[in-house]
């Protein structure tokens, strides 16, 4: 398993440009399979969760390759298996956003259910309620979801949950209701801009979904999509991963391909922190100059402050001095990295779903372990700043989300190393 070394100490400085959204590239990746033909997608980030995606494509017996850097071909003419196994669900719970697909293309899909992970239990009873509102049969047996439904029967859905709207239930039932007979209102519907690209790559394929990015989305089903070519948008966790980064650092870092809009609640607190954030045109340019103060923040879902943002920020806090708090609402056990922090000298205690986040001690270098995706990203912002060597291990977690980091912080001037395992 390979890991990473970071020598801290050097300030951020450059650009760095944007890679593709991993999480508007999985469900688009998943709708294409709603149409017989090939589909191009363009801005594919290079990462572990889409290769393990395109394993299930093969084992569907769908064609799927990049044809060059970050240009994926999807021939979905047939589909010969209508089933995801434990093997590759267990490694990506994304996986189960072919469900909507598989169903309403082929009448039955069968999906291992995704176990809990790391970051707390995370359940699909609202991705199965949003199925069977389309009048979908759906049966749990020997750890799969049995779905059969045809035709699926549009109607009006809420799909709100405990914490707030599911981005996955959204998307799977979006895609299931494109083609269902009549029309579908999900009540309660996730607003990320993730959710949004894949209407549009929808609607490109000749669905009628509107009111995407409200709570309350309505899906007009027609009878058949077209395959298409479509750009998906950039990623906003690896572009405010960054800006926090530039920040913590204490340097002058310029983003390019980034959208500023889809970050207003991150650039918001960091203004309330201190820094300074400007645009001009498709850049965005990040300093920390004079002091810092602290900030209490919850996690929300879109627009609010995202949690898979949660963890670096932490990071940023810790090195402002009193005291920050941090709630975190949509998944109140993400907290594995605190322990992991506090290794290298942050004073950070939990009580419940808050972080109490006493800021401003120098953190000094030493090994961790990396728990998930976010949570080594926030390992590799405190090892950036830390004094001598930081090692993160596992970093397996953070080729599933971020593209080529280590070599997008050289190029800005981090003194950090890939480790492979002999
Ligand atoms: C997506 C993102 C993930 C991000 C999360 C929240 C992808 C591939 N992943 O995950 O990076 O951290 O949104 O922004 O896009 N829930 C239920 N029942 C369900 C589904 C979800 O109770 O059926 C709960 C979850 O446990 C969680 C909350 O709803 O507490 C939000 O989860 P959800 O938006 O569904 O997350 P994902 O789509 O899995």
């Amino acid at each position: 398993m390979d890991s990473i070394e970071i020598i801290g100490g050097e300030r951020l400085s450059g650009e760095v440009t944007i890679s593709g959204a991993k999480n508007a590239a999985l469900p688009i990746m998943a709708a294409s399979l709603l149409a017989r033909g090939v589909t191009v997608i363009h801005r594919v980030p290079r990462l572990r969760d889409i290769d393990t995606m395109l394993r299930i494509f093969h084992h569907l017996g769908v064609r799927g390759e990049f044809i060059d850097e970050d240009t994926l071909e999807i021939d979905a003419t047939t589909i010969t298996d209508c089933s995801a196994p434990y093997d590759l669900v267990r490694k990506m719970r994304a996986s189960v956003l072919v469900l909507g697909p598989l169903l309403s293309r082929l009448g039955q899909a069968r999906v291992s259910i995704p176990g809990g992970c790391v970051i707390g239990p995370r359940p699909i009873d609202l991705h199965l309620k949003g199925l069977e509102g389309l009048s979908a049969r759906v049966d749990i047996e020997h750890g799969y979801v049995n779905a059969t439904g045809s035709p699926l029967i549009g109607a009006e859905i809420y799909l709100g949950g405990r914490y707030g709207s599911s981005v996955g239930a959204t998307i799977n039932l979006i895609m299931a209701a494109a083609m269902a007979r009549g029309t579908t209102t999900i009540i309660g519907a996730a607003c990320e801009p993730e959710v949004v690209d894949l209407c549009e790559f929808l609607n490109l394929m000749g669905a009628k979904v509107s009111a995407m990015g409200s709570p309350r989305i309505t899906v007009e089903g027609v009878d058949e999509l077209q395959p298409v070519e479509y750009t998906i948008i950039p990623d906003r966790i690896e572009a405010g991963t960054y800006l926090l980064a530039g920040a913590l650092t204490g340097g002058l870092l310029t983003l390019r391909g980034a959208r500023a809009d889809h970050l207003d609640s991150l650039i918001e607190v960091m203004r309330e922190v201190g820094i300074e954030i400007t645009r001009e045109g498709e850049l965005i340019m990040v300093r920390a100059t004079g002091d810092l103060k602290p900030v209490d923040i919850a996690t929300l879902p879109y627009p609010g402050f995202p949690t898979d943002l949660q963890a670096q920020m932490m990071v940023l806090l810790s090195a402002v001095p009193g005291i920050s708090v941090i709630i975190e609402k949509v998944y109140p056990e993400r907290f594995m990295h605190v322990p992991e922090l506090n290794r290298l000298g942050a004073r950070i205690s939990l009580e419940g779903a808050a972080a109490l986040v006493r800021g401003g001690r120098r953190l000094s270098g030493a090994p961790v372990m990396a728990s998930d995706l976010r949570a080594s990203a926030a390992l590799i912002l405190a090892g950036l700043v830390a004094d001598g060597k930081t090692t993160v291990r596992r970093v397996y977690h953070l080729d599933r989300g971020y593209e080529r980091m280590e070599e997008k912080l050289t190029a800005l001037g981090a003194n950090i190393k890939r480790v492979e395992d002999g």
